[in-house]
């Protein structure tokens, strides 16, 4: 008989702890509702889940999955995703217009030792 493959299924992150994927994305829903803009890191989602870090292996898989659901989430508070601000051109205006150049106060005969 042929198993039918559950898309939905768990998987198993934290090995330590028996701790999968399901189970960290609801705590990190959880958190991002009281407020969505905390910062949230491993050792707070191991602390709701009263659980502790022992080899820390799962430390990065448990960071991939933070990032994609504050990401998500994000995007939905949003009904339109923002416009990416333009940190670039800013930057480049501010040093176009700040006096003195890039000499930082140096003489031009300065020389480094
Ligand atoms: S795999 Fe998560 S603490 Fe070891």
């Amino acid at each position: 008989m042929r198993r039918e493959r559950n898309v939905a299924a768990s998987m198993l992150v934290c090995q330590c702890n028996v701790i999968t994927d399901n189970e960290i994305r609801q705590i990190i829903l959880g958190l991002l509702k009281e407020d969505p803009w905390r910062i949230i890191v491993p050792a707070l989602v191991y602390s709701e889940l009263n659980k502790r870090c022992k080899c820390a292996g799962c430390v990065p898989n448990v960071v991939d999955i933070i990032l994609a659901v504050t990401e998500e989430y994000h995007l939905q508070m949003t009904e339109k995703p923002a416009e990416p601000y333009p940190v670039h051109a800013r930057l480049s205006a501010m040093r176009r217009k700040r006096p003195g150049g890039r000499n930082e106060r140096r003489s031009t005969g300065h020389r480094a030792a």
